[in-house]
């Protein structure tokens, strides 16, 4: 028989929002609308679909293993060196080859419970102790951090903006906090959504303007350009820590179609600016209701809103009672947060169609979270 590794034996395998087709397979609903994954609900770039269509006659050659013209066509618009940039299948498939080229087993990473998911799967499935730390008000407590090092923390992982609480944090902390950590210990910066806190918060401590000798920083082409299902994304970081990932990276990784769809999203403005739009409009319509409701939720500097839910038993009930009426959220206690719902914006229709069943359940919920207070205080009479 062969023996599973302990480490993978226990491990949870990833759960992402659940399908629209599983959905649909389990339950006989008119409607079905997934706002669970942060997803771009306009769809992919226009441009990035044009050319997938100008490329696919190519689709039987090997790609060319350092992406070269993507590359190349990132370093131009950020005003980078083409040495300093990777690209991998999305910042999850890259979290995976950073744990692996900087970090010795007896090593740690240190993160905050509350946190993106992806680094606590990569870090246990290579067998790599995860610290975690607890946020502060929902925020990540940079300040936290000097004082959790241990002699074994070698990558110290943030995501700014947070997933699922959407915070961020700001200049002046991240600066405070490069300088108090052993230039030993690398820096992973997540930005799988500074284009949506950029245009919310024009100050925002964009890692790419960065260039610490202990930094790294992921971006992502799922969410802002649309192109999740292709799995597409970067790192920016030191040359010298850059040419080590070309050896641990997949050699045909990201695939060719990828490849040609984020050269053109990079360029395509008319959507980016669509997207942003899109986004604040259905935040918006959110916010507004969700206050009208009382549903207490975080601010956010994403695409996604994290509504506080009063106990994990509310949160489940809540999350599967929108699933009985076709709405698809993200309960996120796998992040470490069991009373967090979150929820991504989406297009007009989709977010008409959320507020409604959201008002539905939580109405429901209420009421009779009001009607079991009032009668356990009838019998305490
Ligand atoms: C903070 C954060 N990083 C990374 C990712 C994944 O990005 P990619 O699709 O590029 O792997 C997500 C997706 O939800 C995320 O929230």
């Amino acid at each position: 028989m062969i023996e599973i590794p302990k480490r993978i034996k226990n491990l949870i395998p990833y759960k992402a929002g659940k399908p629209i087709s599983e959905l649909a397979g389990e339950k006989k609903l008119g409607k079905i609308v997934r706002l669970a994954s942060n997803e771009n609900p306009l769809g992919p770039s226009p441009k990035a679909m044009q050319a997938i269509r100008e490329n696919i006659s190519w689709a039987h050659l090997y790609t060319d293993p350092a992406s070269a013209e993507l590359v190349e066509a990132i370093a131009e618009k950020y005003g980078k060196k083409s040495d300093q940039i990777i690209c991998g299948h999305g910042i999850d498939a890259l979290l995976a080859d950073i744990i692996i080229a900087f970090t010795e087993e007896s090593d740690e990473v240190l993160c905050f419970n509350g946190s993106f998911i992806g680094i606590y799967v990569n870090a246990r499935k290579l067998g790599r102790k995860l610290s975690l730390l607890e946020l502060k008000d929902y925020e990540l407590d940079l300040s936290a951090i000097p004082e959790n090092i241990s002699p074994q923390t070698r990558i110290i992982y943030l995501a700014n903006p947070n997933n699922p609480t959407g915070s961020i944090f700001s200049r002046s902390q991240f600066e405070i906090l490069m300088s108090r950590i052993p230039q030993e210990i690398l820096v992973i910066l997540d930005e799988a959504y500074a284009e949506y806190a950029l245009s919310y918060c024009p100050d925002f401590p964009t890692g790419l303007n960065y260039d610490y000798e202990n930094l790294i920083v992921a971006r992502s082409f799922s969410k802002f350009h649309g192109l999740a299902g292709l799995r597409i994304g970067f790192v920016f970081g030191p040359e010298r820590l850059v040419k080590e990932l070309y050896k641990v990276r997949l050699p045909f990784e990201p695939n060719f179609l990828a490849q040609k769809a984020a050269i053109a999203a990079l360029d395509d403005n008319e959507f980016m600016a669509r997207t942003l739009a899109a986004n604040k409009e259905s935040l918006d319509l959110m916010i507004s209701r969700f206050n009208e409701l009382g549903i207490r939720l975080l601010p956010t500097y994403a695409n996604f809103l994290l509504l506080v839910m009063p106990s994990e038993e509310f949160a489940r009930t809540f999350y599967e009672e929108c699933l009985n009426n076709g709405l698809i959220l993200r309960h996120v206690k796998p992040f470490g947060m069991p009373n967090g719902i979150r929820i991504s914006s989406g297009s007009k229709d989709e977010t008409l169609f959320a507020l409604k069943i959201i008002e539905e359940v939580y109405q429901n919920m209420t009421n009779s979270l009001c009607e079991e207070t009032v009668i356990q205080s009838e019998d305490n009479i």
